[in-house]
């Protein structure tokens, strides 16, 4: 269970790495606030390149942080863009969150501070996952 104080704090730290995105290009600075089994938070930003398919989003940093931190397992993930609608992340952001926990609630935020809530599993139904792998017949 995530509390709403909890989650408040998320929306605040995910506003502090929004603020520290390097996105000189688009111009679109992504915060993310991961929190895991373990009470921790771990924050991400995007981080673009000149050669743009460099660019990283922020919810694949924070996993990354997390993962490097040995932080636990993301248990939910609090997005904010900076448009007038809740951002919800990008196709390969839903893959690399699904790999993690397809049971991760993921809240997204508009700038506005308007919210919409899904879970991984919602957001990128019939996931390709390690178990398609296990299960291959080529083996
Ligand atoms: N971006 C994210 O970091 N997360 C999202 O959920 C959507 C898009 C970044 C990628 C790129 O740096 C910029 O936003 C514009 O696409």
């Amino acid at each position: 269970m995530i509390t709403a104080d909890v989650i408040s704090r998320l929306h605040r730290e995910a506003k502090t790495a929004q603020r520290r995105a390097y996105a000189p290009y688009s111009e679109f600075p992504v915060g993310v606030a991961i929190y895991t089994d373990a009470g921790k938070i771990v924050t991400g930003c995007n981080v673009e390149n000149a050669s743009f398919p460099l660019s990283v989003c922020a919810e694949r940093n924070a996993i990354a942080a997390c993962v490097a931190e040995g932080a636990g397992m993301p248990i939910a993930c609090v997005v904010v863009g900076p448009v007038p609608q809740p951002l919800t992340p990008c196709g390969a952001c839903r893959q690399v969150l699904a790999e993690f926990n397809r049971e991760m609630l993921v809240i997204c935020f508009s700038d506005n501070d308007d919210r919409a809530d899904f879970y991984v599993k919602d957001l990128l139904p019939h996931a390709f996952s390690g178990e398609a792998l296990d299960s291959s017949n080529n083996r």
